[in-house]
């Protein structure tokens, strides 16, 4: 469906992230000095990449007769994500970063919870003609509602990275998360009430997220 508008100001998300853009950039400028624990923030990346194409391919799990090349084409993108951003944190950290446990994930626990709370809210929130396929009902929306938060976080990080003296690229990731984007809300973004609730929902979830970061900073800094 053709619709006018595009998915920044249907759904309101930079006004209603205002707050957290500043702060959030000069958490990441911090950051990126420190590899160790750059390391640890792209392996959650990595992480939250995981889990969003996995909960794509269980999603799908019921589309044998219809699935397109762009939905499997979404599916590889994210696994890949998984893969660059823990290639790239091995990278950095100058040593194999096996799984995503709390010795090598930043917020490990509160990033998953960040996405199952998403996942589930938003899953619930969709309602549908055939209830019996909720799970492929809610794709487009729990992915538009991902793509908008991973291009509002890989923007600012991109242009933080630009002007450190750390070689990362997030060139290619972000043009892959900007189609994702333009995808889903063509998807679903002609309903405009329901995707500002839905961002609503999921700006509240990221600022929970998002505090635990805060204080964590606070405590090193008081140390
Ligand atoms: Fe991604
Ligand atoms: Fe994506």
């Amino acid at each position: 469906m053709t619709h006018s508008g595009d998915p920044w100001t249907t759904s309101g998300m930079k006004d209603k992230n205002k707050q957290h853009e500043a702060p959030f950039r000069a958490f990441l400028t911090e950051l990126v000095q420190k590899p160790s624990e750059h390391a640890k923030f792209m392996n959650m990346l990595s992480l939250l990449e995981h889990m969003g194409s996995r909960k794509i391919m269980v999603s799908q799990m019921n589309r044998h007769e219809t699935m397109d090349l762009d939905t499997l084409q979404h599916l590889a993108e994210e696994a890949r994500h998984a893969f660059f951003f823990k290639r790239q944190a091995e990278r950095m950290a100058g040593h194999a970063l096996d799984g995503w446990v709390d010795e090598n994930t930043m917020h490990r626990k509160p990033a998953m919870m960040y996405f199952g709370r998403l996942d589930a809210g938003i899953s619930k929130r969709v309602t549908g003609d055939d209830p019996s396929d909720l799970d492929n009902q809610a794709y487009p929306w729990v992915s538009l509602i991902i793509e908008l938060r991973a291009c509002w976080i890989y923007h600012i990080y991109h242009e933080v990275l630009d002007k450190s003296d750390v070689t990362l690229s997030l060139k290619s990731l972000l043009a892959e998360e900007d189609k994702h984007l333009a995808e889903m809300f063509e998807m679903v973004g002609e309903n405009t009430a329901f995707l500002q609730e839905l961002c609503d929902y999921e700006t509240a979830l990221f600022g929970k997220l998002w505090s635990q970061f805060q204080s964590s900073m606070d405590i090193a800094e008081a140390a």
